[in-house]
């Protein structure tokens, strides 16, 4: 437990979530980074950034094996609030290493491949992208699985060594979508169509009603191996 996340949970505490972005921004001036893959979460954390021009850099990882649907909602989202969102993209040798070596779609032949995928396409970028940063926003919500139940709105990430903020933590998906409709958010229409979370399209398929929302994500995988590496589940701050 990290005494420093613990007081930043204190400071945030009863704040609505733009009040406490807006707070850590101040904190943690230019070293407050926001990542998105434009889910609905995430496009909801974009437009409180970008309508109340606060200063958090938004990036995403480009694995090169996303859905047209999402460079499509990517693209619109820069037209219409004009301004940046940063791309980081895999190490091309690492990346034409295992594919030359194994294929272009190895990651369904063992959970090794499938990770080894996911750290030349995701982990690896995600370490650049947070370099030299002290506060890194995602769009986490508690109700996406069993295992982010466990974890808090504001954590100590012990391995990029910063804190970690998820300001919907606590937010339903009726929430998020009653506020994207109200605030006229453009939003990944995959989501329409039974993907409640979105990751690369080999990877993420669609789910039926009453299924878990990450059911669709790795399905081919034991339920215990579906993180890739992005969020490892850190330390509860003891309230
Ligand atoms: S994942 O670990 O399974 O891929 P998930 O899709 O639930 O994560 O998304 C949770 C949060 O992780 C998002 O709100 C976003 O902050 C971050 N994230 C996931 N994928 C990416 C990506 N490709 N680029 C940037 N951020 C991402
Ligand atoms: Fe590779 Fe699939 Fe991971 Fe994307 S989600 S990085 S395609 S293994």
């Amino acid at each position: 437990m990290s005494e420093f996340a613990e007081n930043i949970k204190k400071e945030t505490e009863g704040l609505n979530p733009v009040e406490a972005l807006t707070l850590l921004s101040d904190i943690f001036r230019d070293k407050i980074v926001f990542s998105t893959s434009f889910g609905w979460e995430d496009q909801v954390i974009t437009h409180m950034i970008f309508a109340n021009n606060l200063p958090i850099k938004i990036f995403t990882l480009e694995t090169g094996r996303l859905f047209p649907e999402t460079y499509y909602v990517w693209n619109r989202t820069m037209e219409i609030y004009g301004k940046p969102i940063h791309a980081y993209y895999p190490q091309n040798q690492l990346l034409e290493q295992m594919v030359n070596a194994k294929g272009p779609n190895s990651f369904y032949e063992s959970v090794d491949n499938r990770k080894e995928c996911c750290g030349i396409r995701k982990v690896e970028p995600l370490n650049r992208a947070l370099a030299g940063n002290k506060c890194w926003v995602t769009g986490i919500r508690a109700e996406q699985s069993a295992s982010r139940q466990s974890m808090d709105n504001v954590e100590w990430d012990e391995q990029h060594q910063l804190i970690k903020f998820h300001p919907l933590y606590s937010w339903t998906l009726d929430e998020v979508k009653e506020y994207i409709g109200i605030n006229n958010i453009p939003y990944n229409t995959l989501h329409d169509r039974g993907f409640p979370s979105i990751g690369c399209a080999p990877c993420t398929r669609a789910v039926q009603p009453g299924e878990d929302f990450r059911a669709g994500r790795w399905w081919w995988e034991d339920q215990s191996k579906k993180e890739c590496g992005l969020h490892e589940i850190n330390e509860v701050i003891d309230k």
